[in-house]
């Protein structure tokens, strides 16, 4: 067993275990990959204001995203095709995030159904909505979201279409992977993850697969998006999702302040900041430049969270500090489930966990709950002066 102490350990070895086309998935934004590398890097521009002769007995990272107990301010990010990643990965990543005891959002894309995870977790997850054109299934799918006793709907707004990611194009992306000889050849040297998917009888989108009929191609997340996802969404569309779910929503994807505004006028729970980690608009600034003047537009109207670029416990207290209540990982456990399953989540979370912890004492604070902004030194200028 290796000894793995950074997200970046855990990254090699996902790399080495993964199927070609899955890692590209994971590892991609869209057309020139500005967005998803200023996502990260622009996290160093923000420096930590080191504390000493603090007391640092005693601390905490235990707080609350929308009301909900978490063990520390990060939750799991919706991430479409998880079970592709290891066999059953939703389940896998779920029962580690019941474990450490902070959410797991189930994507719509995923490959374990709403019901699997419900059916193999005790605690309540979150859902992430995209919105469809039919209208029926869209119902049917909040409604078995309801069932499944899910305590938050997250819906996505920013992806009523798909950008561009070169490398899905190239390797012909599909859940399962077609058997073309380059598949073949990269398959062959993956047999932990093949003997995983040989096992397991979830190779399909499970939210879709025999939930809907007269899908193209239900194997293809691009043809599936192009074909079914709902291009014209709107406000209102979001207040009648809204009033179908009744309970606790969050509203991803938003990057402006006047959205944040729309989005706490609709009656959110919360936003969360978030260029969809780069995948979707190349050239857009990154959340955690983007996050201040929405903090500033909604003030307490409704809580803010922040993913996209976060891939340490520092990061994490750099978002909180800066403002985020809460915020989400997505690749960061990814690269933990690729390479380890449920126990590489686990190791994700507690690497997060004790960079977010001991950071957070450097600092002079042992309670999450009294970190602010005055831990950090901002540049002048961080959030931009645009015209
Ligand atoms: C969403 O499903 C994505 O691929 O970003």
């Amino acid at each position: 067993m290796p000894v793995i102490t950074n997200i970046e350990d855990l990254k090699r070895i996902y790399r080495r275990r993964t199927p070609r086309m899955f890692y590209d998935y994971c590892e991609s934004g869209s057309w020139t990959e500005q967005t998803f590398r200023e996502n990260s890097s622009d996290f160093d521009d923000l420096y930590f204001r080191q504390r000493v002769a603090v007391d640092m007995s005693n601390r905490t990272t235990a707080t609350k995203m929308i009301g909900q107990d978490v063990a520390m301010p990060v939750a799991l990010a919706p991430v479409g095709l998880t079970g592709m990643q290891t066999a059953d990965g939703e389940i896998k990543a779920a029962k580690a995030a019941e474990k450490f005891g902070i959410p797991f959002t189930l994507s719509t894309m995923s490959i374990c159904s709403i019901e699997d995870v419900a059916e193999h977790t005790t605690k309540p997850f979150w859902f992430q909505l995209y919105t469809m054109k039919d209208q029926d299934y869209l119902a049917r799918l909040i409604q078995r979201a309801k069932d499944a006793k899910c305590s938050a709907l997250v819906v996505t707004l920013d992806l009523q279409i798909l950008g561009q990611r070169h490398k899905d194009l190239k390797n012909g992306l599909s859940a399962p992977p077609k058997p073309t000889l380059a598949n073949m050849v990269n398959l062959a040297t993956k047999w932990r993850w093949g003997l995983g998917m040989l096992g397991t009888k979830r190779r399909q989108f499970g939210n879709i697969v025999g939930h809907i009929d007269d899908v193209g191609d239900p194997s293809s997340l691009m043809a599936w998006t192009a074909e079914q996802f709902d291009p014209a969404l709107d406000w209102s569309a979001i207040e009648k999702i809204k009033e179908m779910w009744g309970g606790p929503l969050i509203l991803k994807g938003v990057m402006e302040p006047e959205d944040a505004v729309m989005a706490a006028n609709v009656g959110a729970d919360a936003i969360v900041v978030s260029n969809h980690g780069g995948r979707q608009l190349d050239g857009a600034l990154s959340s955690i430049r983007a996050l201040d003047p929405i903090l500033q537009a909604v003030g307490d109207r409704v809580e803010v969270h922040i993913d996209s670029g976060i891939r340490s416990g520092q990061d994490v207290l750099k978002a909180r500090a800066m403002g985020a209540k809460g915020t989400y990982i997505g690749r960061a456990y990814i690269y933990g489930l690729g390479a380890m399953g449920e126990a590489g989540v686990t190791k994700a979370l507690e690497v997060i966990h004790k960079e977010l912890d001991v950071s957070m004492a450097f600092c002079g604070h042992r309670d999450i709950n009294n970190v602010g902004r005055d831990i950090l030194k901002v540049p002048a200028g961080f959030s931009g002066d645009w015209q």
